[in-house]
């Protein structure tokens, strides 16, 4: 397998976007004023994705394992993310974005549920770059709901147990499309990827960056890419 050129992008990236609370704590702020300028963020690195022209852009918004969060912060993050859709929505529809969410419906308010089924069905014929938000998403939850899925098709006689592949469970995941992720970034500095594409990311360049998400611009993805450029990927094979 041929190392990645010194121009090669990645064609599937996804993102964990961490360090919103840190970002607000340390200039003595609340930490919802840490996702609010995490806004900027969002907006300049999927501006950035088009650009690039890059086929699929993953972003974890909200996990599963956040509703352990304070109730506020919750509810301030359900609002927030409404009115982040409102405000971006109609910019990445006339720049082709076809967006898309990963994640259960369960527990998600009905405001917000409406503004995404909304958003999905404006954008769901764009050719451009697919935007994957991650919200009320676990990489386990997601392999159960495919597994469920699953199984329900072997009780109906539709489907051979001994028939199950791997090609098999990616047309059950949230995004068949995209099963599989070239480079995944997290910033913040944590290193571990959190239930966040658990099937997806088995092949995926793990890139792990100190900068705290509300300072995160297209100039430190791009410094990002550059360093999965230095990168061999071998798919278990010999370089
Ligand atoms: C990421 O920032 C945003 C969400 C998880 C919603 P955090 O809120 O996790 O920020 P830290 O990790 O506490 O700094
Ligand atoms: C992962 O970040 C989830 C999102 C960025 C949405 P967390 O801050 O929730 O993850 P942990 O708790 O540090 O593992
Ligand atoms: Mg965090």
């Amino acid at each position: 397998m041929e190392p990645n050129g010194p121009d090669k992008l990645p064609t599937h990236l996804a993102i964990i976007m961490d360090g919103n609370g840190r970002w607000a704590t340390q200039k003595g702020r609340q930490r919802i004023d840490g996702h609010r300028e995490g806004e900027k963020a969002i907006t300049d690195v999927v501006r950035a994705g088009i650009d690039l022209k890059l086929e699929a852009l993953a972003l974890y918004a909200f996990s599963t394992e956040n509703w352990k969060r304070p109730k506020p912060e919750v509810e301030f993050l359900m609002r927030f993310n409404k009115e982040l859709l409102d405000l971006r929505v109609g910019e990445f529809h006339e720049k082709n974005v076809k967006i898309r969410f990963l994640g259960r419906r369960q527990r998600i308010p009905g405001f917000l549920m409406r503004k995404m089924d909304e958003t999905v069905e404006l954008t769901k014929k764009n050719t451009g770059l697919k935007l994957n938000i991650a919200y009320n998403y676990g990489g386990q939850p997601e392999l159960v709901d495919a597994m469920r899925a699953i199984a329900d098709e072997v009780a109906d006689g539709k489907l051979k147990p001994r028939s199950i592949s791997e090609k098999t469970i990616e047309k059950h995941l949230y995004a068949p499309d995209v099963p599989a992720y070239d480079m995944m970034v997290r910033t913040s500095g944590e290193m571990r990827t959190s239930n966040f594409l658990l099937w997806e990311l088995a092949y995926a360049e793990l890139i792990f960056v100190p900068t705290l998400w509300p300072d995160f611009r297209r100039g430190h993805l791009m410094d990002a890419i550059e360093e999965y450029n230095l990168r061999t990927r071998k798919f278990g094979a010999l370089a």
